[in-house]
Parts: C-alpha cells; structure tokens; sequence
C-alpha cells in the first residue's frame, strides 16, 4: 500500500483528498491543525483501516519538525500541502499582518514541509510532491487585478514549486502544482462551479499521471496546463 500525507484534512478539499485515497487503498497520514475540532475527519477515521490522524499547524516550524521526527519511519509517496487560507485585500484596504500570514501558510509552509519530510519521500515508492495553488497565482491570467494577498502568496509558492522541481529531481521526486477549479468549500464558497468531490477527482487523476519526465508543471484538476 502507498501513503499519501495531506494537510488541511479536516475539511474541504483536504478532507476530500483523504476520502478519496483512503477509498482508493492508500494508507493516509491526515494532518490537521486541531484534532478535537476535526469531528467529519474522525469520524471518516473510525470507519476506516487506513487513516491516521496527526495534529499539524503548518504555521509552526517546531510543530512540523517534531511531526518528520515522529514519522521518521514511513515512507511517504505522495506528500500534498493543502492547508491554505484567503484574505481579502483591494487597494486602499490591505492588512499587512493577513498579507505576511499568508504567505507563512500559503508559500513558506510547503516548502517547509517539503523539506522536513524529504527522506521519507525520498524512500518511498512513488516519490510525488504536490502543491495545492490557485489559478490566481497566474500573473498570465491575471486580468482582473485585487486579491493583492491571496494572489501573491499563490505566485510565490508556484515559483518556489518551480525551483523545488529541479533541486529534488536527484533525489527522483517529481512535483506537481495543481489548482483544484473553483470549488464550493468554505473557501471557495457556494458559487464555486465544481463541488469536492469532481476536484479531487480529477487532482488524483493528475497526480497519478505525474512522472519525473513530466514533472514541475503546473496545471488545473482537469489536467489543462495553465501559464505562470
Ligand atoms: N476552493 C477553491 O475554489 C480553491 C480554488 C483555488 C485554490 N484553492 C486552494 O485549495 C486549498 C484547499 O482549499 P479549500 O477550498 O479546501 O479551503 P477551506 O475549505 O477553507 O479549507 C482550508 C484548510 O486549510 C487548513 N488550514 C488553514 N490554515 C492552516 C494552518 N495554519 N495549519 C493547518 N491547516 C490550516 C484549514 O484548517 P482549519 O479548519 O483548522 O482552519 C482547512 O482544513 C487551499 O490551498 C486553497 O488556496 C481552493
């Protein structure tokens, strides 16, 4: 059986993502930021062989260490940093606090977490790392302007996802940075145009194709190519 590490599993996306691999006979290492908050995630857990969860604030170095120390033995095939969060943001209107936060949780973090367990994928089987972005990332795509902090914080991780893609090709870890559509999550809200389940999917689908070959691209759930 291959393991999948996911952050953010208590809800949205990543609780779909460990649905979804944990029916697809993965074992499934869900990280989350407050166990006794996660009542779905437990609940999914008691149900299934093949779920552990683990409490994880991706906001919290020692707590990411601490995390690699205690998994230090498994071999972990597919490592997905999910966890993310929006603040809003227009000109004139701009928390610095919120902008700095989110690019703690939504940049720094994946490599952070990234480069904690990199033996453990290193001596897995698959070898996969995958970034959860936003198409809001795109500068390419960018024709609309706002979202001066979500928007940014999404860039940066798509470029040091891109960096990353060639330092950890040694080690035969190929990466993949994949925006899940518009989702109806919280975050997404309801007017998103795709529900979880359809994301997640189609994410599995794309991640499943990825290879060293085709590694470092940067695509949606449905596996079209975006421009950075
Ligand atoms: N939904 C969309 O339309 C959409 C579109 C493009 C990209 N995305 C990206 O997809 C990913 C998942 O989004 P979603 O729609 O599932 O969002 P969501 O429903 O708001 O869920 C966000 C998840 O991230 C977790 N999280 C936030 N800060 C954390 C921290 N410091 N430590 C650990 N976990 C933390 C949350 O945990 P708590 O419950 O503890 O807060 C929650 O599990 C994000 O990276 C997001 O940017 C979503």
């Amino acid at each position: 059986m291959n393991t999948v590490l996911v952050t953010g599993a208590n809800r949205g996306l990543g609780y779909e993502f460990v649905k979804q691999y944990s029916e697809g006979n993965f074992n499934v290492l869900a990280c989350c930021r407050d166990i006794s908050q996660a009542k779905n995630l437990k609940t999914l857990t008691d149900e299934s062989e093949n779920i552990e969860i683990y409490e994880l604030d991706v906001g919290n170095l020692e707590n990411i260490k601490n995390l690699s120390k205690q998994l230090q033995d498994k071999e972990i095939d597919i490592l997905i940093n999910n966890a993310g969060i929006y603040r809003s943001s227009t000109v004139g209107n701009i928390n610095y606090d919120e902008w700095l936060e989110s690019f703690k949780i939504n940049t720094i973090a994946p490599y952070q977490i990234t480069e904690a367990f990199l033996n453990q994928i290193s001596n897995s089987v698959l070898k996969k790392v995958i970034s959860i972005t936003s198409k809001m990332g795109s500068i390419d795509d960018n024709t609309s302007g706002g979202s001066y902090i979500y928007r940014s914080s999404k860039t940066a991780l798509n470029s040091m996802m891109q960096s990353l893609s060639h330092d950890i090709k040694h080690h035969g870890i190929a990466t993949l940075t994949l925006h899940p559509g518009w989702v109806r999550t919280d975050m997404g809200g309801m007017g998103g145009w795709i529900d979880a389940y359809e994301s997640v999917e189609g994410m599995i689908k794309q991640i499943k194709k990825l290879t060293l070959d085709n590694s470092g691209k940067y695509v949606d759930y449905a596996g079209k190519s975006i421009n950075w």
